[in-house]
């Protein structure tokens, strides 16, 4: 499953409207998604129409109190191939909960790597703010979606958050490729122009080819908990969405996530080491700890089968977790993972 969290700290830049109908479109090209609302706002879940009082809340209380999460009850399905954890008033509380937690950051990457969810897309609506749940979507996303509108004060608030999002990438394990959308774009106004340059020069080939335009009809489809291509399928909205569907589906269709998790708590330095890395133990591939005993690291994989183990101070291990595997060379085992 590929996780693609929509984030920016600023409200108003079209974030929700981005994951409803991004979602919408995904699903409607065959591909099924499941919509994550991290907003205690529940926009998302107001602009899909649904009412529900159990969702992504309940299923991190849950996690939280080691409980299996009752997925059926918590997902709601709005559509063909559309699912939805809603979000409830719950969810405010829910960053002081995790405040007092050493692994406070990777609760959602641990809920969806501890799950065998079987979607293919899953899209993480957040808060306009940098808070616990923010950064917990930055560090569960393979891909972040970061929109923006015109506006100077919007592309320094990106500045901003690509430092953060880098000082985060040193300690953590994490890998995500960043794409930046412009939205609400009106090239009547001059300065729309000027400023759509501006942001090609400093985001070059991590700004998407697609721009959504200002469009009246999306902020009426939100009003009415319908997404774009049910209130108004031959507008510009609808337009600018599905292409922008097509081209997130081309961009992340190569690439697979492997998230690695390995238990021990008094080792030093852990890496994982496969054909993927020749065999080399590589510092790219030095394994993080996110909490007193778990060890992970997040990496990009092609489709294809893949051979591992783990490296910890000195000693070769196969993966606890991962019950596949094939003989070695030197009369082991190596872990096997095959990426559809
Ligand atoms: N392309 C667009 N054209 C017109 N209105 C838009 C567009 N994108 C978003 N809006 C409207 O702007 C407001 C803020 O968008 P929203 O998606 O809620 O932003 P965020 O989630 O980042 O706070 C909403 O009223 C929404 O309907
Ligand atoms: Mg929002």
């Amino acid at each position: 499953m590929k996780v693609i969290s929509i984030l920016n700290q600023k409200g108003g830049c079209s974030k929700t409207t981005t994951a409803v109908n991004l979602s919408y479109a995904l699903a409607k090209n065959n591909y099924p998604t499941l919509v994550i609302d991290f907003d205690p706002q529940a926009h998302t879940t107001f602009c899909l129409g649904i009412s529900s009082n159990k969702g992504i809340c309940e299923v991190m209380e849950n996690f939280l109190a080691q409980k299996s999460i009752p997925w059926q009850e918590c997902i709601v399905k709005r559509e063909e191939n559309l699912f939805v954890l809603p979000a409830s008033i719950g969810l405010t509380s829910m960053e002081h909960k995790l405040a007092e937690r050493e692994d406070k950051l990777f609760i959602l990457y641990k809920i969806l790597n501890s799950s065998t969810l079987a979607y293919q897309y899953c899209i993480v609506d957040c808060p306009p703010n940098l808070g616990l749940l923010s950064l917990n979507a930055l560090i569960g996303g393979n891909f972040l979606i970061i929109p923006f509108t015109v506006c100077d004060l919007s592309l320094q608030g990106i500045t901003i958050l690509n430092q953060i999002i880098e000082m985060m990438k040193k300690n953590l394990p994490i890998h995500q490729d960043i794409f930046y959308l412009l939205t609400q774009y009106n090239k009547r106004f001059h300065h729309s122009n000027q400023f759509l340059e501006r942001a090609r020069n400093s985001l070059k080939d991590r700004l998407l080819k697609t721009i959504i335009r200002t469009n009246v009809a999306l902020k009426e489809a939100s009003s009415l908990g319908k997404s774009i291509f049910e209130h108004k399928p031959r507008s510009r909205g609808a337009c600018d969405y599905q292409n922008l569907a097509q081209e997130i589906i081309n961009l992340t269709q190569e690439v697979e996530w492997a998230n690695f998790f390995f238990k021990g708590n008094n080792f030093k330095e852990v890496y994982v080491v496969g054909d993927f890395t020749k065999w080399q133990k590589e510092e790219k591939f030095r394994m993080k700890k996110i909490d007193w005993e778990t060890w992970s690291i997040s990496v990009p994989l092609k489709k294809g089968k893949y051979c591992y183990k783990f490296f910890a101070d000195q000693t070769w291990l196969k993966d606890p977790f991962n019950v596949h595997e094939e003989d070695d060379s030197f009369g082991g085992k190596n872990s096997v993972l095959v990426i559809k």
